[in-house]
């Protein structure tokens, strides 16, 4: 007898990197750290395989009078919180638009808001082949669907034919579209749009939009990697702004990575709005569906991150402690990128973050094969994810040669 509505009957529920990771640490358990290669979570690790916490948000947090944990954050965040967000979003390359913050819990909670305000029941968003695959679970839970254009053409660049054509597609059918763009130091595979790729495609939103007024194009930049991307990963910001009034430009920020909150739940959606009307709008909208979805989001988180980011100091602080774990961060991917062209492991272009993706055609059958050597990988739809974001340096040089041998046992 099935309680549950036919439309809520779910599998398990759990998630597969969940249940992969939990594996990883039983192994850990039985063989000891120095025998096991965890390559799972999306969170940062230092080499002997501890949580990376920042000292400077910890401080800042560990300090707050116990009412600004305690108390409530009000429906759309303290307000602080939405004033420096905006810093922590944009820093040098706030784009000459009408900005509103509304805070979430996590990145997770502004892609939802997203979904629910501004596509219909039933309408189909727009992403990546290679995706989290969360934003599929998203989809769901709010009743919408999903379809694919290929990331990357043959060069392994931005896949701009394959984009358009389902963009246009999309957009014809529904009257509307939400395309989800993961950049820079896309999870899974570390792709970033590059500066020329971005021109490109505000030319095709301005000339889609102005070719029919009543359309509505909304982009939604997911930034939670972008501390974590090299120089220069915020110079697109200022280009998305100046469209025609029908295209809306929106932030999924999260503080997970960039702040080290992960299970604190902090983030913001935000808007870069073509005229005040839509950013008030957007205000409004998201603000409603987070008092009727989670209500609040966490005050402390908010304080701290407010905290931080109007104190000079404590800026310069944590942006030097985030600068040494991006530097950690690069020497662990050049390393795996290296030992993979000397080996000849074939990858998705990667340009940063946390993950790197490899092609495979039975990414399932390659990973059981690694974990029987206690090394664990993610089996994706389309390739295998490694995640140096949680790998000692020595291990990442270590792994290429053993991913190779599965990848080539198992492709046809
Ligand atoms: C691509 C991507 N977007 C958004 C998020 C949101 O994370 P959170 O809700 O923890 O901020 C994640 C976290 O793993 C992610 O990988």
């Amino acid at each position: 007898m099935r309680m549950v509505i036919k439309d809520a009957v779910r599998e398990a529920g759990n998630d597969p990197i969940f249940a992969v990771a939990q594996r990883a640490s039983q192994a850990i358990a039985e063989y000891g750290a120095d025998n096991v290669v965890d390559s799972t979570l999306g969170a940062l690790f230092d080499d002997e395989g501890n949580l990376i916490c920042f000292d400077e948000v910890y401080t800042v947090l560990k300090n707050l009078p116990d009412a600004q944990i305690a108390g409530y954050a009000g429906i759309p965040g303290i307000p602080a919180f939405r004033t420096q967000v905006q810093e922590a979003c944009f820093r040098d390359h706030r784009p000459d638009a009408f900005i509103e913050a509304v805070a979430t819990p996590g990145g997770t909670g502004a892609i939802r808001n997203a979904v629910a305000n501004y596509t219909n029941y039933g309408d189909k968003i727009l992403l990546p082949d290679w995706h989290w695959a969360p934003y599929q679970t998203i989809a769901a839970e709010n009743r919408r669907g999903f379809a694919f254009f290929e990331l990357y053409d043959e060069n392994g660049d931005f896949n701009m034919q394959s984009y358009k054509s389902v963009f246009s597609e999309l957009l014809d059918k529904q009257g509307r579209i939400l395309s989800i763009l993961n950049t820079p130091a896309h999870n899974p595979t570390g792709y970033s749009i590059s500066i020329p790729e971005w021109k490109e495609l505000i030319d095709f939103y301005t000339t889609t939009a102005k070719a029919d007024p009543e359309k509505r194009i909304i982009i939604l930049v997911d930034i939670a990697y972008i501390d974590f991307a090299g120089e220069g990963s915020r110079d697109f910001m200022e280009l998305l702004a100046g469209m025609p009034e029908n295209v809306l430009v929106l932030y999924a920020f999260s503080a997970s990575k960039g702040y080290t909150m992960y299970g604190l739940r902090n983030g913001a959606i935000l808007c870069a709005a073509p005229n005040q009307e839509t950013a008030d709008e957007f205000a409004a909208s998201c603000t409603f569906s987070n008092r009727g979805t989670w209500s609040n989001g966490t005050r402390c988180a908010m304080e701290t991150l407010a905290k931080i980011n109007e104190d000079t100091d404590s800026l310069e602080r944590f942006l030097a402690e985030q600068a040494k774990y991006r530097v950690l961060l690069q020497k662990r991917a050049d390393a795996f990128l290296g030992e993979a062209e000397r080996v000849g492991l074939n990858l998705c272009s990667y340009r940063d973050g946390f993950f790197i993706s490899i092609p495979c055609d039975d990414p399932k059958a390659a990973a059981a094969m690694l974990e029987d050597q206690n090394i664990f990988i993610v089996a994706l739809k389309k390739g295998l994810r490694f995640a140096p974001c949680a790998v000692a340096e020595a291990d990442c040089l270590k792994v290429p040669a053993l991913i190779k041998k599965a990848v080539d046992a198992v492709n046809k």
